[in-house]
């Protein structure tokens, strides 16, 4: 059983079909840096144990470099029995330095290795993905300052409810982005944590200093139980969720923009560098970057519902099962870093079109005002709910928009309404009485960038 980790007490072959089942390499071996980063560490705090000597030391260090530099420069040659990045990564150790390599494994487990080794590469997504939704958030937030003064329907259960700045929308999906960026930051307090010195499941019997390795591989923190720290993927399934919950925002957002990029919208015009178009019909011009932006919330909820399948059930510390962590990982990883570089683009290049923006606003979006102006003269808002409302039907039977009702037409719904009514059919006037914080009035805008700039200098 040649190269095998396992093989002394094993006298039968593998099935290849076996072996290339449980096999991981394909995939874990992204993991080659963080795998030899473990290595390095590791053989330091063997030294200290004394369970390698000075010489021992530095000849595995250099030969640690060697394999390095192999896959860095994409010359690393994956062998048959390379099971995975740890296997792979010895038996290279060894056909370079001989036997000493032998000594590189001594109390350490796959176990304990293999979620070093995501942990590290986790941390180092972390802050890529991070970078990518805070340029993602800049691009927002610089867009909604510039375009402050566009004003656009708003809906809610896809009905047309209240005139609002385009801004505000704009901003609504940054502050939701926010939130995911606060998020990845606490999850990686939990991610930043050593469980190297775990071994399989007990422990280190050799007095392993894990203080040294926490230092060597800048962790935060240590594991503080070895059958916990081997055998838990809850840091795997939190980077699911946030994957998740981060395409939840973005899906949202990119459904909102394939609706007001159609004809019939015509508020907003992706740009040509993120549409496609058809094979057979000339005149299509297809927002396929957020349609493909959608569908990655559907793919990646399937990696989180599916891994959290694999873990239910699951009996303590380590088992095979677990290997389905990393392909969930990396995919996540990547669906994730090319959707926010695909929605950076789309949003730092798409065009609005204002005046078919501020030309599909109606009167009728008004009728919460017409009960407000009411409000203003007295009366109470149940009531002048109901007025309004009166206003609405009767505009509708007459076939006219609400603001040609006349103040004699109006005075049906209340006596309250005069000639003053005149003012309330005003969509900027409308947008600028919303001035509490949060609100779409300019000024409420206005302090929400400026919330969002003061939060993008502490991110
Ligand atoms: N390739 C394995 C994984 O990803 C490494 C750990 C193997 N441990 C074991 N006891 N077989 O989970």
């Amino acid at each position: 059983e040649g190269n095998k980790l396992w093989g002394g007490r094993f006298v039968g072959g593998t099935d290849p079909i076996m072996e290339t089942f449980n096999a991981s390499i394909s995939y874990d071996q992204r993991m080659w840096d963080a795998d030899i980063r473990g290595s390095k560490a590791y053989v330091k705090a063997l030294h200290k144990a004394k369970l390698v000597t000075q010489e021992e030391m530095e000849h595995i260090q250099k030969g640690l470099d060697q394999v390095l530099g192999e896959w860095a420069s994409c010359t690393f040659q994956i062998k048959p029995g390379d099971e995975d990045i740890h296997t792979a990564n010895e038996r290279r150790l060894k056909e370079l330095i001989g036997e000493a390599a032998g000594k590189l494994h001594t109390g350490r487990s796959r176990n304990d290795q293999v979620v070093t080794d995501m942990r590290l590469w986790l941390r180092d997504a972390f802050t890529t993905l991070k970078g990518n939704t805070i340029q993602l958030i800049t691009t927002m937030v610089e867009r909604a300052a510039v375009e402050i003064n566009i004003l656009f329907p708003g809906y809610t259960h896809m009905q047309r409810a209240q005139p609002i700045r385009w801004s505000h929308w704009i901003l609504s999906h940054a502050v939701a982005l926010s939130r995911d960026v606060e998020q990845l930051e606490e999850i990686r307090k939990r991610v930043n944590v050593l469980p190297l010195g775990s071994g399989a499941i007990a422990g280190n019997p050799f007095n392993i200093d894990r203080e040294l390795l926490r230092k060597e591989l800048n962790f935060d923190g240590i594991s503080i139980n070895s059958m916990d720290a081997t055998g838990q993927r809850d840091f795997v399934a939190e980077f699911l969720f946030w994957g998740s919950m981060c395409l939840m925002h973005l899906s949202k957002m990119a459904e909102d923009l394939i609706l007001y990029s159609t004809k019939e919208f015509s508020f907003i015009r992706l740009s040509d560098a993120y549409s496609t178009g058809s094979s057979l019909m000339p005149q299509k011009k297809n927002a396929d970057s957020l349609e493909l932006i959608r569908s990655k919330a559907g793919r990646v909820f399937g990696r989180c519902a599916g891994f959290m399948m694999v873990l239910k059930g699951l009996p303590s510390t380590y088992n095979k099962d677990l290997q389905e962590d990393k392909e969930a990982m990396f995919d996540t990883y990547d669906s994730l870093h090319a959707v926010l570089q695909v929605a950076t683009g789309v949003m730092s290049t798409l065009e609005v079109n204002q005046k078919a923006m501020e030309a599909a606003l109606s009167p009728d979006m008004l009728a919460t005002d017409l009960a407000y102006y009411l409000v203003r003269k007295g009366m109470p808002f149940r009531e002048a709910h109901s007025c309004s409302g009166k206003a609405v039907y009767q505009a509708e039977s007459k076939g006219v928009p609400l603001n040609k009702l006349t103040v004699e037409d109006l005075h049906t719904a209340s006596t309250l309404f005069d000639s003053d009514v005149s003012s309330v059919w005003d969509y900027t006037s409308s947008v600028e009485q919303y001035s509490a914080a949060g609100g779409t009035a300019q000024s409420s805008v206005t302090a929400q960038i400026e919330h969002m700039r003061a939060w993008l200098k502490v991110h």
